[in-house]
């Protein structure tokens, strides 16, 4: 796992090769397994394979959306706040899953946030529910773009323990 970890980065450039269906029904099921606060699973995904749509959803937020001019695929990330108080972290935990599943998959990824953010028009979560026609009681976190990596990002070195931000006990 730390491993995976270490080689796991952000990427925003990506081939135009499709994600195999084998590959996506196992990202599918990583979401599905997710931890959630008091078991609630209101955590849902949409899968986005057309590419319009991706673009379009590109266009919901002003920046930081690299990663979906190129993505041949895309999940958006929602969870119920009707459901559970605890939405955006459930939600952040299916995100970063997500994430790991992908590496493990031999597939990069990058989380694209939505939630508190904004577009050139307005809310970028409101008009990702339009776009989507996602009910009004979802929160949309994040959009993952998602496929195979056509860029080169070094894998993270081995962090040092005794560095920093790591207290022991108390704080000092
Ligand atoms: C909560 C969160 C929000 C993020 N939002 C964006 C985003 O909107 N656009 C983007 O390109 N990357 C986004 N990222 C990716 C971070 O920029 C990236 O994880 C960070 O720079 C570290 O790089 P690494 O993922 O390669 O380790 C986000 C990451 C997290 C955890």
């Amino acid at each position: 796992m730390l491993e995976l970890l270490k080689t796991r980065r952000s990427v925003r450039a990506y081939k135009e090769d499709k994600v195999e269906q084998e590959k996506v029904e196992k990202l599918i099921k990583s979401a599905l397994i997710s931890p959630t606060s008091m078991n609630k699973k209101e955590v849902e995904i949409i899968v986005v394979e057309d590419k319009e749509t991706i673009l379009k959803l590109e266009q919901c937020k002003k920046m930081g959306t690299m990663g979906l001019l190129t993505a041949p695929l895309a999940m958006v990330v929602i969870g119920d706040k009707e459901k559970s108080d605890a939405w955006i972290e459930d939600a952040a935990i299916t995100s970063i899953i997500l994430q790991m599943e992908a590496e493990d998959l031999g597939l990069g990824s990058c989380w694209i946030q939505m939630r508190g953010r904004q577009s050139e028009t307005g809310d970028s979560e409101a008009e990702i529910r339009e776009l989507l026609n996602i009910p009004s009681n979802y929160g949309v976190l994040s959009v993952l773009s998602i496929g195979y990596k056509n860029e080169v990002k070094e894998a993270y070195e081995d962090p040092c323990i005794k560095e920093a931000r790591v207290h022991y006990n108390k704080y000092i």
